[in-house]
């Protein structure tokens, strides 16, 4: 991480090679909320460390929700927002189940495009490349009590990020959760709270150890149903001989246990373009070992803002490991992925109206397909 003092030169290095969010760029975006005087407008601050009194609730109780959305720069040299309006709502979703306040769809855009406006210099250009915003909402009362915050402060961070596994879409290798379990319904497995990610970290790095990237997380009572990987969505190809393409997708439901992921949204309406069919259906683990094996599940990938669309070539339950098809990056992932990154990039016509485009200038945001 850089001490965010970096030089032009340096700025240029780490657009040539920024990895997956390792320099900050030079601001911030700050909303506040008060139970007194609601939300504020956005200010922009130099990026700064923050200090915090050691009694303040989010440390003690966790109160902190945050997002992932990207901007990309666009062909004519402009920026645009990718799907920011569903990133906001998700964020005032994931606010609600913490008892948190929610915050309006219009703040949280105005804080995005005025941010990227600010850091336009740092919007890197290649394929699969964007500045990463990282907006983290916490509770910042200094009061020890159980109950919900007075205040909230949400940052807008911004980094120049490649794909978090590379820009190389390097197949990735997951392993089971084997009886850990990072959520279950009722819980708070659908919001994007910090919670949630410190619950997958001890499994996560027990699979690192083993050789693996990734978990693949199974539900947390029978420990048999498929449902995402610590920051990913999921989806499944299997070979279908009775449909006319010859295959078809599957992806975990949402139950209440799984992100509903911003990507995993673009993947079902993409097959839906592509006229792949695909289904929100659960899948057992044991399906999914014996596809690998039999060679009936012929691809699988993964998907989120932070990895786009990355596939997973090796999966192991236990010591059980296959290799799904030949363990490289098959033709229906490799048609997701470019397909997404097109319209991310804007070389393929936006159909959905997912881009918002931000101007440089006054960095207010517009839209041709405004859906609020
Ligand atoms: C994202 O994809 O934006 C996420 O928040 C996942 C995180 C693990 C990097």
């Amino acid at each position: 991480m850089s001490d965010g003092t970096l030089t032009i030169t340096d700025r240029a290095a780490a657009l040539r090679d920024p990895g997956f969010c390792r320099f900050h760029t030079d601001s911030t975006a700050v909303v506040h909320w008060s139970a007194d005087h609601g939300w504020s407008t956005y200010s922009l601050e130099p990026y700064a460390p923050m200090t915090m009194d050691p009694g303040t609730l989010v440390l003690h109780y966790g109160q902190s929700v945050f997002e992932g959305l990207k901007a990309f720069r666009q062909p004519d040299g402009s920026a645009a927002l990718f799907r920011p309006v569903d990133h906001a709502r998700r964020l005032a979703r994931s606010a609600r189940r913490l008892a948190m306040a929610e915050m309006p769809t219009s703040v949280f855009l105005d804080a995005c495009a005025h941010l990227v406006s600010a850091d336009d210099s740092w919007i890197p250009g290649e394929p699969g490349q964007g500045l990463y915003l990282r907006p983290l909402m916490i509770a910042t009362e200094p009061e020890l009590g159980l109950r919900d915050s007075r205040h909230y402060r949400c940052t807008f961070l911004a980094y120049p990020a490649d794909p978090c596994f590379g820009r190389a879409f390097t197949p990735i290798s997951v392993l089971t959760s084997a009886g850990t379990v990072r959520a279950v319904r009722g819980g708070v497995g659908e919001a994007k709270c910090s919670g949630n990610y410190a619950a997958s970290l001890l499994t996560r790095k027990q699979a690192n150890a083993r050789g693996y990237d990734e978990v693949l997380w199974l539900d947390g009572v029978e420990f048999r149903w498929a449902e995402e990987l610590s920051g990913m969505n999921v989806f499944f190809v299997w070979r279908d001989d009775d449909e006319r393409h010859g295959v078809r997708l599957t992806t975990p439901p949402c139950q209440g246990t799984i992100m509903r992921g911003v990507t995993r949204d673009c993947v079902i309406a993409l097959a839906g373009d592509l006229g792949i069919p695909v289904a929100e259906e659960p899948t057992p683990i044991d399906a999914i070992m014996s596809g690998a094996r039999s060679g009936r599940l012929v691809e699988m990938f993964a998907c989120g803002t932070a990895a786009v669309v990355v596939a997973v070539g090796r999966i192991a339950d236990g010591d059980d490991d296959a290799t799904i098809g030949d363990g490289q990056e098959g033709a229906v992932t490799a048609r997701m992925r470019h397909t997404l990154m097109e319209i991310q990039h804007g070389t393929r016509p936006d159909t959905h109206g997912w881009l918002r485009s931000v101007r440089k200038d006054l960095a207010s945001v517009h839209s041709s397909t405004d859906r609020q």
